[in-house]
């Protein structure tokens, strides 16, 4: 067993681990294990010449909100398809909080969904949920979302791609899509795409919009965006544990 990245934001939660089969045994199947979650790694051991070739394998996690069980899958294909602390925190934070981030008939966008934890918990609290992220995520994130929401909430949450970008006046006409919130978890660490992302949040957030925006601090352009965060939002702190905070930003031009 390996271990590896453990966090303390998770709440109390079953695991289904699939045990190795021996016919998984030939094609390397590792399992990795970390506090709190288990994932089941293939191709981390040579495969003999004759083994199909596996992209990636599936952990299923069970996490409980809203009085729900919610099942999500996550594979080991892209960051956005494993889950996230800011996630379990975001949601921790919606599900206790529920008179200082009122989701019931509030549309909502995610960015960044990753597994769809988030948007999941959100349509459980009432909201009408668009989850996005990149193409890449989407069908994990999909499978997830409607398997979790289907018969359980009013309205199904819908799911989109949306790749962060200075130019989305195109795709998403400012007006035409007026969300009440926007969500999202552990979307700034290392990547190129920080002034998108909030150029991203800042296109959506209209008069009565307020981004919610949660994540764990890790490097110092985690504090470059918190202060452009600032700087283009009003901005108050909602939740503080450690390296982990919830902010809520709202338009500066209403
Ligand atoms: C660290 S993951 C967090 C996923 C999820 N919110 C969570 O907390 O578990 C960051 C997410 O942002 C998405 N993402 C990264 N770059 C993006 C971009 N340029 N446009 C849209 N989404 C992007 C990734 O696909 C991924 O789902």
């Amino acid at each position: 067993l390996i271990r590896c990245m453990g966090d303390s934001h998770r709440p109390s939660r079953d695991y289904e681990q699939p045990e190795i089969q021996p016919e998984q045994e030939h094609k390397g199947a590792l399992q990795i294990s970390a506090p709190g979650r288990e994932v089941s790694i293939n191709q981390l051991v040579q495969p003999p010449l004759w083994a199909p070739k596996i992209i990636y394998s599936l952990a299923k996690e069970i996490y409980h909100y809203v009085g729900e069980d919610i099942v999500i899958y996550e594979t080991i294909d892209s960051y956005g398809a494993i889950m996230w602390p800011a996630a379990l925190a975001l949601c921790s934070f919606l599900e206790n909080n529920r008179e200082i981030v009122n989701l019931q008939g509030a549309q909502v966008l995610e960015l960044g969904a990753g597994t769809g934890l988030v948007s999941i918990v959100a349509s459980l609290l009432g909201a009408s949920v668009t989850a996005t992220d990149l193409p890449v995520v989407l069908s994990n994130l999909r499978a997830n979302v409607l398997r979790n929401t289907r018969g359980r909430c009013r309205e199904l949450p819908k799911v989109d791609v949306l790749s962060w970008s200075f130019d989305l006046k195109r795709s998403h006409p400012t007006g035409v899509h007026q969300y009440d919130y926007i969500l999202a978890a552990d979307v700034v660490y290392q990547h190129d795409f920080l002034e998108e992302l909030l150029a991203t949040m800042k296109h959506f957030c209209g008069p009565g919009t307020a981004v919610i925006w949660a994540n764990k601090v890790r490097l110092g352009s985690d504090l470059t965006f918190t202060e452009n965060f600032k700087k283009a939002f009003h901005t108050s702190l909602l939740f503080e544990d450690g390296d982990m905070k919830i902010f809520k930003g709202t338009c500066r031009r209403s």
